[in-house]
């Protein structure tokens, strides 16, 4: 298995972003990029409860994708569309463009067995399903135990969930996503529930790991309800309306890549999280 890279060290050079050609906020706009998956007139109803209303969206290989709107709206129904649990509506069609267990997913809380020791909560999905014949006992511990390491717990490798804190427990549902090598990784406000220097420094981190060419990780899509977090952190921000939801414009980040927490003071960070602001007030 080839050396792992310190968090600490330099990000993989993400200056030029997946969008700096472009400074529309358009999503149809001519783009040079592939996409990783694309959201095709998307609807889609539970009972009588329209939730989704012909959703369109290309999430672009390599960017980092923030998803904002209100409570309700259908942020997380998106995330479960796009990770092939729902189904659209007919009409509709989600087309991945990579394969789909090359999808991986970080939900709001860490859903850890309370009965396992960190290093035994990032080997289980690896020891179950079909992912179980891939790799061998001693090829899924090493994995668990490189993936433990990219978030810097390695020394709270036989700690149970209880005797970790909640952005430490976070980090480890991280490590279990990035143990099975996702290209593309879906996280469902997985910060929302820390405090806000905890929730700044795990920020800062996933930039690092998404940035770390280790990892393999190449797109992030995050559903977040913290304006200042989907700015410091994306390349594109997505604005849903309210329910039934349906893209109400995307936003560029006019900042460069690697982003640090200092960033916030940036004149361009503080004027796009007004335009935002300015349009979630108007929704
Ligand atoms: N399995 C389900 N069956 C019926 N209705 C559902 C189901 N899942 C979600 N809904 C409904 O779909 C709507 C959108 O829910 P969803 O969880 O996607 O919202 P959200 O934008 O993620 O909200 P929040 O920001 O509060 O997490 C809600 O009205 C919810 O009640
Ligand atoms: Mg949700």
């Amino acid at each position: 298995m080839a050396a792992i890279r310190s968090l600490a060290e330099p990000a993989r050079d993400r200056a030029a972003g997946p969008n700096s050609n472009s400074n529309s906020n358009s999503n149809s706009s001519p783009s040079l990029h592939t996409n990783a998956i694309s959201i095709q007139d998307c609807s889609l109803t539970f009972g009588s409860v329209r939730v989704l209303n012909q959703v369109s969206l290309d999430i672009q290989s390599g960017e980092f994708m923030s998803i904002l709107g209100p409570s309700g709206c259908g942020k997380s129904t998106l995330l479960r569309l796009i990770l092939g649990l729902l189904s659209p509506d007919r009409g509709g069609a989600i087309v991945h463009h990579v394969p789909r267990e090359e999808i991986g997913i970080v939900f709001q809380k860490p859903v850890l067995m309370p009965w396992q020791t960190a290093i035994q909560n990032i080997e289980l999905p690896l020891s179950i399903g079909p992912q179980r014949a891939k790799q061998s006992k001693a090829e899924r511990r090493e994995k668990a135990e490189w993936s433990l390491e990219l978030v810097g717990l390695t020394d709270f490798r036989n700690h149970f969930p209880q005797q970790l804190s909640g952005g430490m427990q976070q980090r480890i549902a991280i490590a279990r996503a990035l143990a099975a090598n996702p290209s593309i990784l879906l996280m469902d406000e997985p910060f929302g529930a820390l405090d806000e220097f905890t929730r700044e420094k795990l920020n800062i981190e996933l930039l690092r790991l998404w940035a770390n060419p280790d990892t393999g990780l190449n797109t992030v899509v995050m559903v977040t309800h913290s304006i200042q977090e989907s700015v410091l952190m994306s390349d594109r921000i997505v604005m849903m309306s309210p329910r039934p939801a349906k893209v109400q414009d995307i936003v560029h980040v006019p900042l460069s890549h690697p982003r640090e927490a200092e960033m916030q003071e940036h004149p361009e960070f503080l004027s796009t999280v007004r335009e935002i602001r300015k349009q979630v007030k108007a929704l």
